[in-house]
């Protein structure tokens, strides 16, 4: 390892633990400066919206969670099998979907998965290949009032996606590719300097429920840490950084999920 890898890796090391180490002022966050805080949500951006159904309780499995937990593993031979609108809803709503919204000068969404003084500072987009009653292209989630919207229809990602994801072409079998990206400001207004440790854990965790809930609908999923920025943030039609726009947005994580294959009968 050379000094300047070795150098970087130590400043990462104090991300990690917060900066609370480190020669700053931790402390100073614009909440404290009373400056506005940001959006809590992207807009929508297009016309075409798709309300998602939310009667999906009879396709998740009545199997409980010590068994989903045990069964558990990163798939990478997805079958060719379609997810139905309800169980694409179900993941939706296990990884993002809200369940309150409050708060008066500062706004705070709550929902199924935990998030930093629930700032959610994540998005998701979607490149959907397999759903019955979609046609392929890539979707942006509204957790507000449970919908997708279609950002650009068709499949002539295909080769631009292989290529993003680092050729793992295993993943462009899956029904769906997950991407999902932070939009820091909302966490840095509150955080400062904690946000990057936060916004890290908070993708930790919609990953997790993105794992259990796949299971619980037959389905397997693979996180795609592997990816070049550049290459996903231009698919995503996200501006290049560095910005200090409040609304500037980047790919942190992604996610392979489809139907496993039935194993052959004894
Ligand atoms: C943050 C993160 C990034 C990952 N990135 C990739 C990836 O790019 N490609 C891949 O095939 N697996 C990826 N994985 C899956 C791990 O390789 C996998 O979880 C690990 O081998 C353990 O296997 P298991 O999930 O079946 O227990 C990633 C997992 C995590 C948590």
């Amino acid at each position: 390892m050379n000094d300047k890898t070795r150098y970087i890796i130590l400043r990462q090391r104090e991300i990690m633990k917060g900066y609370t180490s480190a020669d700053v002022n931790a402390e100073d966050t614009d909440q404290m400066q009373e400056l506005p805080p940001p959006q809590m949500f992207s807009k929508p951006k297009c016309r075409e919206i798709i309300s998602l159904p939310l009667d999906f309780r009879d396709c998740v499995s009545e199997r409980g969670i010590a068994d989903l937990l045990a069964e558990r593993k990163s798939l990478h031979d997805f079958s060719p099998v379609a997810l139905t609108m309800k169980e694409l809803s179900f993941l939706l709503w296990a990884t993002q979907g809200m369940r309150s919204f409050a708060g008066k000068e500062v706004k705070v969404s709550y929902r199924n998965v935990p998030s930093a003084g629930s700032r959610h500072p994540l998005e998701t987009y979607m490149f959907i290949d397999k759903v019955i009653g979609l046609k392929s292209g890539l979707y942006h989630y509204l957790p507000m009032g449970h919908m997708l919207q279609l950002l650009e229809e068709g499949d002539d990602y295909r080769e631009e996606l292989a290529k993003a994801l680092c050729d793992q072409e295993f993943a462009l079998e899956a029904a769906v590719v997950f991407v999902w990206s932070a939009v820091p400001y909302r966490t840095e207004w509150r955080y400062g300097l904690k946000a990057a440790k936060y916004i890290m854990i908070d993708a930790g965790a919609v990953l997790e429920n993105l794992y259990l809930a796949g299971e619980a609908v037959g389905c397997g999923t693979c996180a795609l840490g592997a990816y070049d920025q550049e290459l996903l943030d231009e698919l995503l039609g996200f501006m290049p950084g560095p910005s200090a726009e409040p609304g500037y947005e980047f790919s942190l994580l992604a996610a392979a999920v489809g139907k496993r294959r039935k194993r052959p009968q004894p």
